[in-house]
């Protein structure tokens, strides 16, 4: 079984994410999920914050880690040893801006580096980190999207908290 990297912009980790990551967990030895920046992404939230909530909502799963990475996918790979890359696919949209970058980071890293694409669940096809921050902006309720600890941190920074 192989250890993976699941990256990600993660702003915030949502429950299609966590998902992905229970059912990666079941299949590879380790998954560890490399919280980054897209460049074409302004965030709402900072580095540490996505990385403390995404922490906080895997807590329990024991062959899951969360680190940050700065700079190219494929060299914070190449430092963990790890060559295989999971990705999410949600609706052919998703196809069409993942293939290209997985055969992009094949290419950066020499050949031998592969991204293996899991369909999210149909009951998360439609979630989106951006659109859970225009709700959560406009004081929407969002704990139906994302775990509970991004729930209550983002209720802390921009709602109220539910009681
Ligand atoms: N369920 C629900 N939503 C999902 C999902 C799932 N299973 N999988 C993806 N998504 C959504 C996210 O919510 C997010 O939505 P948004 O665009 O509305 O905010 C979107 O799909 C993708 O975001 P995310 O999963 O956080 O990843 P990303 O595409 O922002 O991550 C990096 C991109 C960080 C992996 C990429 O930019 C990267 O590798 N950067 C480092 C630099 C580099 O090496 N670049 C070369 C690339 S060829």
């Amino acid at each position: 079984m192989a250890n993976v990297i699941y990256p990600g912009t993660f702003d915030p980790f949502t429950n299609g994410h966590l998902d992905i990551v229970k059912r990666a967990a079941k299949l590879f030895e380790s998954v560890l999920i490399a919280v980054g920046d897209n460049p074409g992404k302004k965030t709402l939230l900072t580095r540490d914050e996505r990385i403390k909530i995404t922490r906080d909502s895997v807590k329990g799963i024991n062959n899951v880690a969360v680190e940050s990475f700065d700079g190219l996918l494929v060299e914070f790979a190449k430092k963990k040893n790890i060559n295989v890359v999971i990705r999410g696919i949600r609706t052919v949209q998703d196809f069409d801006y993942e293939f290209p970058m997985a055969q992009t980071n094949n290419v950066l890293a020499g050949g031998g580096f592969e991204t293996i694409f899991m369909m999210t669940a149909k009951e998360f096809s439609y979630i989106s980190s951006s659109l859970i921050r225009e709700a959560v902006q406009f004081g929407g309720d969002i704990s139906k999207f994302v775990p509970p600890p991004v729930n209550k941190f983002l209720m802390q920074k921009f709602g109220k908290v539910k009681r």
